[in-house]
């Protein structure tokens, strides 16, 4: 399998017009987003207790730079496929935005003792993920941690409020815990692993090693 994505010249294009909306107005679903999710009390979390502020932090798929807003580290570096979203982070932090793609990261191998994918895999479709997660082993050190969080797939049956919401979320991939720990055991180990309730949704968190 080949890893090589490059973002195309003229930037990547939203495909529908929720992604187009969500583009167009960060500000607006910044706003919906703290709402429904509870002042993100999840991430907050996650970022605060997981994570080594010592060594270098690379946020994969960054968006606004949301962890700037809870941890304040000098070795920061966000990247994002999006030209407008990462516009919008460099007019909010002081850091380095770098606009790249996931499955294509260009660092050199073990160049980060932090990797964080934060509501990330529902927008990575499952013939994307194994490049997507390759490419997080490879950058990260040998001893690095990798801190994951995602919406757990909501069920109409059991979570319509939540389920409702998802529709109108850019990403069209959510999954259930079983099918997230599939795609991740093929490349890491599982360090610790729970639920978070935020809002009106359920969160999946995963901390990760390479071995
Ligand atoms: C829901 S936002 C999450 C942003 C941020 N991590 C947070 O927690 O606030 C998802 C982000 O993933 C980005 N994204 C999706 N697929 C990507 C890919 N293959 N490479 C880089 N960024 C990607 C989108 O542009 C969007 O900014």
């Amino acid at each position: 399998m080949t890893c090589k994505t490059q973002i195309p010249l003229n930037g990547v294009q939203p495909e529908t017009w929720i992604q187009r909306f969500i583009e167009a107005h960060p500000r607006l679903i910044h706003a919906i987003r703290s709402f429904t999710e509870q002042n993100f009390i999840v991430k907050k979390r996650a970022l605060l207790t997981e994570l080594d502020l010592q060594g270098w932090i690379l946020d994969i798929a960054c968006g606004k730079g949301f962890i700037l807003d809870v941890v304040s580290s000098a070795k920061y570096l966000g990247v994002d496929y999006s030209e407008k979203v990462l516009r919008y982070a460099k007019s909010l932090h002081q850091k380095t935005f770098i606009a790249m793609d996931g499955r294509a990261l260009g660092f050199h191998d073990q160049s980060f003792r932090n990797c964080i994918a934060m509501d990330v895999f529902h927008h990575i479709p499952d013939e994307d993920f194994d490049c997507f997660l390759q490419e997080i082993r490879r950058v990260l050190k040998n001893d690095g941690v990798f801190l994951v969080t995602d919406p757990v797939k909501a069920k109409l049956s059991r979570d319509p409020l939540s389920y409702f919401f998802q529709r109108f979320d850019g990403g069209n991939s959510f999954r259930d815990p079983e099918e997230l720990i599939r795609f991740l055991l093929k490349y890491f180990k599982i360090k610790k692993q729970y639920f978070d309730k935020s809002g009106i949704g359920t969160w999946q968190i995963y901390v990760l090693t390479k071995s």
